[in-house]
């Protein structure tokens, strides 16, 4: 199978213990897959981009900002694989395919400005003919609407892919903006009908689940 796994920054930190965690799974994972890892900015892009923004620096500035952490934060996981890990991230997901050539994981963030890593991972997913695009978020699934402002948002176990799209494109795409996924990502899922899996993060155990069939989270298709 074909996997491509897209972690949140927040998701995976900079706890050693939590980014091991990662590491060992996914060296298991890529016995029997073939991996690629997208890897968020978290907090510290959004620092970094809160800043420049009191600079009144652009927009795609601070885009730029948010991706070099999140290949600082792709090249963390690629310390701890260690050889099971292609050495560096590759920029574009053309550069992640000849990567994986050498058989072993592909760690990247981000590659240019205008969305989230969650949308590099979709295109990703698409490039690679991936089986099962795997979101790890700061939240246990998709709900109906932002279950930290409604306390009435249902999370959803199952949605196809254009409830997906209409829940998303109301939200603003901002520098740092905080959403599931963003528009980019949830269009290009729609478009290939990627089969995707929107799951806790907090809990590596979920997106182990989720790559091995298991049902957890919010499966979109
Ligand atoms: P993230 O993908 O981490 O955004 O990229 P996020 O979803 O807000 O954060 P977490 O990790 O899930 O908590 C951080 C920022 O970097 C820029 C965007 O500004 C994004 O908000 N970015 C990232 C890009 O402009 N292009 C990319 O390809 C990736």
């Amino acid at each position: 199978m074909i996997l491509v796994l897209s972690i949140g920054g927040s998701v995976l930190g900079r706890d050693p213990d939590r980014i091991r965690e990662y590491a060992s799974r996914l060296s298991g994972l890529a016995s029997d897959h073939t991996v690629f890892v997208v890897v968020g900015g978290g907090n510290v892009a959004r620092e970094y981009i809160g800043v420049a923004r009191g600079f009144d620096a652009s927009e795609a500035f601070c885009d730029a900002i948010g991706i070099a952490v999140t290949r600082l934060n792709a090249r963390l996981l690629i310390a701890a694989l260690g050889d099971v890990a292609y050495p560096v991230p590759p920029e574009t997901q053309e550069d992640a395919l000849v990567a994986a050539l050498s058989g072993r994981i592909v760690v990247m963030g981000g590659t240019v400005p205008g969305h989230t890593t969650d949308a590099v991972a979709a295109i990703l997913a698409e490039c690679a003919h991936a089986d099962l695009l795997v979101d790890a978020t700061s939240t246990d699934g998709i709900y109906t609407k932002d279950p930290k402002k409604h306390p009435d948002a249902v999370k959803l176990d199952e949605i196809t892919h254009e409830h997906l799209v209409e829940i998303i494109a109301d939200s603003r795409m901002g520098a740092g903006a905080n959403l599931p996924l963003d528009i980019l990502a949830a269009k290009v899922i729609e478009r290939s009908g990627i089969p995707t899996v929107v799951v806790d993060g907090r809990d590596p155990g979920q997106v182990f689940d989720a790559a091995c069939g298991k049902r957890v989270g919010t499966r979109v298709g």
